[in-house]
């Protein structure tokens, strides 16, 4: 391809994996993956990076963007460094989903969709986690999920992660 590279040899390597999983001519099926190893190497998923997915796969930019704005899991915009997605389905609505999330809105002023004015805290809603007797669920950055998130729990989570504990990025927003 000709394009300039948008991400790490790292990254196309671990893409060019996940297209091998897929019978020859159907690259486009490791759209998914190629969107997650991106966020992961960029914390966001820019226009300009799904493009380059895009091309890389050899596929129109609709298909990416598709998938990108269907997954509540790719972050279109740079997130705050806490991207809190909170299972919002019955079992958890029915076990303190809500207070979390009116929780979160009394402390930073935000709800769903919306990142805080410091942009340390983005909140997201989520579908169910399959961890359901741990309701109510939280996952951290995509990648570490907390459970039983009462409200005191939220408080010590935060500050164990305002005090430098693993927020659960594997690496920051420089994208
Ligand atoms: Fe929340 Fe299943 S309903 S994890």
């Amino acid at each position: 391809m000709n394009a300039p590279l948008v991400l790490s040899p790292e990254s196309l390597a671990a893409i060019d994996r996940e297209i091998a999983k897929f019978p020859s001519g159907k690259q486009r099926s490791a759209v998914i993956s190629a969107l997650r190893i991106a966020q992961q190497e960029k914390g966001w998923v820019s226009n300009v990076t799904m493009d380059f997915i895009a091309q890389y796969l050899g596929i129109p930019s609709i298909a990416v963007y598709e998938v990108a704005t269907f997954y509540e899991m790719f972050d279109l915009e740079v997130p705050g460094t806490c991207k809190i997605t909170l299972c919002t389905n019955l079992p958890c609505a029915l076990s303190g989903a809500y207070e979390a999330a009116a929780h979160l809105r009394r402390k930073f002023g935000i709800g769903f969709g919306e990142t805080s004015a410091d942009g340390k805290v983005t909140l997201k809603q989520g579908e169910c986690f399959g961890a359901c007797g741990d309701a109510p669920v939280m996952l951290i950055n995509n990648h570490q999920m907390r459970s039983f998130m009462t409200p005191e729990k939220i408080d010590r989570m935060l500050a164990e992660i305002e005090h430098g504990g693993n927020p659960g990025r594997l690496v920051g927003p420089d994208g």
